[in-house]
């Protein structure tokens, strides 16, 4: 049975998850901002960086940074739904954060598997379709096997798409691609004259993804660090200097105005003439 606000159920009894109604609102009762449809980003990007140096800063291990990373990643996407965004990117475990402590990937590794399991039921209420985006090849194999569960589970969701970006690298998303669409030119299934970007993005790792409109990175850094490569290429790019775990949906609302205020050229140009008086 759904319960009185119209939410699903993980067990699949559920019906009907309206999820507008059911998102948590603002602790503070906060609400959007006013947008223009045409001006919220269908994409945000999230580089949740500088949970380790909050958590160090406090006297803390880098883990407890992650810990409370969690709140942070549902209240953004809990936002991200109130706000009208499409899809939700999310920057979990890069190809290159093998090289951390084995302590610090074993926990990174546990803590995701035990994020996705006690977050999908709300994920399910909210509309939510979780998709995973990455490679296998070093994954834990209980954490896809999570991830594919949290998939199978939302997989009719369809007010917005939240990009799990885990074991995710964005040259190794491009190679990735490169070498698939050069064995199915040897198998004489795709002619090489005929690749173009169109085809690159079919063998992406979510084919469907939209391009990103706006990527953020938390933490006070200014680089993309690999994420979304190809998806990004013409992303609007807003750095916080807040840690991760000082994020919250109102600064996501912060960084979605400033992005409605931007002019995206794409590369075109338009004659302005200002006159002078
Ligand atoms: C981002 O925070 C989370 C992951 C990479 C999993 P960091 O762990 O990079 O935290 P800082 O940047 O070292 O503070
Ligand atoms: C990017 O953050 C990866 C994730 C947020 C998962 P990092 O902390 O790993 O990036 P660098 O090392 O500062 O470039
Ligand atoms: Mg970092």
């Amino acid at each position: 049975m759904p319960d009185a606000t119209g939410s699903a159920s993980a067990d699949g009894t559920g019906t009907d998850p309206r999820p507008l109604d059911v998102v948590p609102l603002h602790r503070g009762g906060l609400t959007p901002p006013a947008l223009d449809p045409a001006a919220v980003p269908a994409h945000v990007a999230c580089v949740m960086d500088g949970n380790g140096r909050w958590a160090n800063a406090r006297g803390l291990p880098r883990t407890e940074g992650h810990r409370v990373g969690e709140s942070t990643m549902m209240d953004v996407i809990a936002g991200a739904v109130e706000l009208g965004v499409k899809e939700l990117s999310v920057y979990a475990f890069s190809t290159e954060n093998w090289k951390r402590s084995p302590a610090e990937v074993r926990f990174l590794m546990g803590f995701t598997r035990s994020v996705l399991r006690a977050q999908t039921d709300d994920l399910l209420a909210w509309g939510v379709r979780v998709n995973w985006v990455g490679r296998e090849p070093r994954l834990w194999k209980s954490v896809l096997k999570e991830v594919r569960r949290s998939e199978r589970i939302t997989a009719a969701n369809d007010t917005m798409v939240l990009n799990m970006c885990l074991n995710y690298g964005g040259r190794a998303e491009i190679a990735d691609a490169a070498r698939a669409m050069a064995q199915d030119v040897e198998a004489g299934r795709l002619r090489a004259a005929s690749i173009n970007e169109k085809t690159v993005q079919r063998y992406l790792y979510s084919p469907h993804m939209r391009d990103v409109d706006l990527l953020i990175r938390t933490g006070g850094e200014q680089r993309t660090s690999n994420f979304l490569m190809w998806s990004s290429a013409y992303a609007e790019l807003y750095f916080s200097d807040l840690p991760w775990p000082e994020f919250d949906r109102t600064e996501l609302w912060r960084a979605c105005e400033a992005y409605a205020h931007r002019e995206r050229r794409f590369g075109g140009a338009v004659d302005r003439v200002t006159s002078r008086s």
